[in-house]
């Protein structure tokens, strides 16, 4: 289980110290567990993978946005990449610097962008010439200037999944690489925007360094472009994406990344800002579910859990790969393959198929590799609360999140008929 802080002991998964036998008795399940010593340890081995050269690791709030992660990373001196309101409000309410906070994401709106400004972060990554006109009309009514980073297209497959992939003229993102020069001319003549640093972030979940290398030599020549008009960036941003192990995958460790990067930004003087999301997170983190019932048919058997695609939606979406375990590794019976599903009303509605169980109506089953985009994109589809949330330290747990009462459910709906 590379990475993380799994393991059995006494045929009874454990994470760090703590039983997940006695998790789910404690919180009941679904329940997403959070180690945090792998949190802490994969921050800190990004970070210092690069620290040889100027750079500042923003972890990617969508990831995973619980306060109690980013008071964590806070206290780290993290950065963080945020993509609307809510996220910035996130990282000042867990203790995050506004100065080392980028906003990306293609679709700002006037509110987000002026509590931004006042509140003062890094930069705005900008992705379309609308966006400037917007970003400088508002700073003019604050008497701001607004820090800019543009994000380039660089037209680069990162060979990952079609939904995930960014940097390709047909993606909706950045600017492309043709119309850059135009655009940080237009930038210049702004009076209300200052152009601070250039960067790009082609995909998630990339598997190889290359299109990394490739994204970085592009923004380098424009880089020296720009140099030669004058103009001197602070930073370089390359944006996230170092994929995981979820399966068969070997993406490269961060120190195989490091080693890549770090002689192809070697020659710019500035520094370098990374936006990683799941190489922090994914592995720190798991989805405790119990089975209801083992439904077997003479064409399938199910094991049909208690956690959803409400709870995680990576597999319906994606049809991505989730490592199932046992709880509790069972000495006598038939193991069969199952599809694990949830109790939601769509045939998308599995955690993973055909896996190998020897298990039973009760059991406890984790879905892992489920730190990222787990939670953060959980949804109450079919009326179903969000799941709680808690924290692995050592022998202790902390729950960081309530799971979501009914009430919860219509709390914003009014009943007006
Ligand atoms: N920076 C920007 C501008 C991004 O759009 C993203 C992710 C990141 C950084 C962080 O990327 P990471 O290091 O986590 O790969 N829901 C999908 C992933 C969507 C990623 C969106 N952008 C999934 O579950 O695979």
């Amino acid at each position: 289980m590379a990475g993380t802080t799994l393991r059995y002991q006494h045929d009874s998964l454990h994470m760090e110290e703590v039983n997940l036998v006695e998790v789910a008795k404690q919180y009941g399940t679904p329940c997403y567990l959070y180690s945090k010593k792998t949190l802490l340890d994969n921050w800190r081995n990004f970070d210092e993978a690069f620290s040889h050269h100027p750079h500042r690791t923003c972890y990617a709030v969508k990831a995973n946005s619980n306060l109690a992660i980013l008071n964590l990373f806070a206290g780290l001196q993290s950065g963080f990449d945020i993509v609307s309101v809510g996220e910035l409000e996130r990282v000042l309410a867990a203790g995050g610097h506004p100065h080392h906070i980028i906003f990306s994401g293609i679709g700002k709106k006037s509110h987000e962008i002026m509590r931004a400004l006042e509140v003062g972060i890094h930069c705005f990554n900008v992705e379309s010439e609308t966006e400037c006109d917007r970003l400088n009309e508002i700073a003019a009514t604050l008497n701001k200037i607004a820090p800019i980073g543009l994000r380039i297209n660089p037209n680069i497959d990162a060979r990952t999944h079609p939904y995930i992939a960014t940097g390709l003229n047909e993606n909706k993102f950045g600017i492309a690489h043709a119309d850059a020069l135009s655009i940080v001319e237009k930038i210049q003549s702004l009076p209300h925007l200052k152009l601070i640093g250039i960067g790009s972030h082609i995909g998630s979940q990339l598997t190889e360094v290359s299109p990394f290398v490739e994204a970085i030599q592009r923004l380098l020549e424009l880089a020296h472009q720009l140099h030669a008009k004058g103009i001197v960036l602070q930073h370089i941003n390359i944006g996230g994406g170092l994929g995981i192990n979820y399966r068969h995958e070997i993406p490269p460790t961060i120190h195989e990344y490091a080693k890549a990067v770090i002689p192809a930004i070697a020659s710019f003087p500035g520094e370098v800002i990374f936006e990683p999301g799941r190489a922090i997170v994914a592995n720190a983190g798991v989805l405790l579910t119990t089975i209801e019932y083992l439904k077997e048919t003479p064409h399938k058997n199910f094991a049909v859990v208690d956690a959803a695609m409400n709870d995680l939606l990576r597999p319906a979406l994606y049809d991505a790969w989730h490592e199932i375990k046992p709880v509790r590794l069972r000495k006598k019976g038939a193991s069969k393959l199952y599809d694990v599903v949830g109790p939601v009303c769509e045939s998308a509605d599995f955690l993973g198929k055909e896996r190998e169980l020897m298990v039973e109506a009760g059991d406890l089953l984790v879905v892992q590799s489920a730190g990222a985009y787990g939670f953060s994109m959980s949804s109450n589809y079919n009326s179903r609360p969000r799941a709680a949330e808690v924290m692995v330290d050592g022998r202790e747990t902390r729950l960081i999140r309530e799971r979501e009462t009914l009430q919860d459910l219509w709390a914003h709906e009014r009943a007006i008929t």
